[in-house]
């Protein structure tokens, strides 16, 4: 059977199909990766996007976040890999997609039940006072302040040093705990506590389907059926496969 196959099988075998993806989703919609070839993190230190180097250095820092985040991202638009995951929640197959990205594609392509396990780039949240607030509302070509208490404001999502959000990253345990099928797309699985949620999925007898352009982390450890490839490719197929019967 092939693989396209045996992952169409083991969807509509499925009772609760989640599905965890990363940057590598994003790509095909022009948004660059963290890793790899043009990774992010082959341009920038990591370093610049540390909690504690963003309050030290609000102004610098706050130029940075602006020009490789919402600057890139204003113009992006879902792929057909992000339409693909919404299809399959409308048809019933899809319970929920976890995410670590941050670019609100999976929202802007008419998924539901989304968790954000790194935030958002569509809010804005005081460091102070903790309100939140539409960052399109604001003039993001210098650091943004807090209207009440005039606290710079920084983005709704996760910088290195900070907390998962706690909500999400209860919601994300619980779905991996039960969850019969999970699917892991475009993530190279290096970066914890994100990378550890499909070793749960596993480790609580969840099948896992992979889809990647290479191997992973999780690709000979818990993956029961690797499709390589581009996710956009792979889900337009397994969807014909789906449909066909
Ligand atoms: N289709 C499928 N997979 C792809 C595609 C594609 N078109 N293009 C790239 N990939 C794969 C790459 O092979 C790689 O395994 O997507 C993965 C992207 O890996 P990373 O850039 O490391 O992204 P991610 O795993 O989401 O990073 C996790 O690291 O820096 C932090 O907070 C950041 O959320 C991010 C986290």
């Amino acid at each position: 059977m092939s693989q396209i196959k045996r992952a169409a099988y083991l969807l509509k075998q499925s009772k609760f199909a989640v599905c965890f993806t990363g940057a590598g989703i994003s790509v095909e919609s022009g948004v660059p990766s963290f890793r790899g070839e043009d990774g992010l993190w082959e341009k920038y230190d990591q370093s610049l996007f540390e909690i504690d180097y963003f309050y030290k250095h609000p102004e610098k820092s706050w130029a940075l976040i602006n020009r490789i985040f919402f600057e890139v991202l204003k113009d992006k638009k879902p792929n057909k890999a992000h339409y693909a995951l919404a299809k399959l929640e409308e048809l019933g197959y899809m319970k929920a997609i976890i995410t670590q990205n941050i670019d609100n594609l999976h929202y802007l392509a008419g998924s539901k039940n989304i968790i954000e396990y790194h935030g958002n780039s569509r809010m804005l949240v005081c460091g102070k006072c903790a309100k939140k607030f539409n960052a399109s509302d604001f003039d993001l070509s210098s650091i943004p302040l807090c209207p009440d208490c005039k606290f710079p404001l920084k983005p709704d999502f996760v910088f290195f040093g900070e907390m998962i959000p706690k909500v999400a990253q209860e919601k994300s345990e619980e779905l991996m705990r039960q969850c019969d099928l999970l699917i892991v797309i475009g993530t190279s699985g290096l970066v914890y506590p994100a990378a550890f949620l499909p070793m749960l999925a596993h480790k609580s007898g969840a099948k896992i389907i992979e889809i990647n352009k290479t191997f992973t982390e999780y690709t000979d450890k818990i993956v029961d059926v690797f499709l390589e490839g581009s996710a956009s490719e792979i889900l337009k197929e397994i969807l014909i496969e789906l449909d066909a019967n």
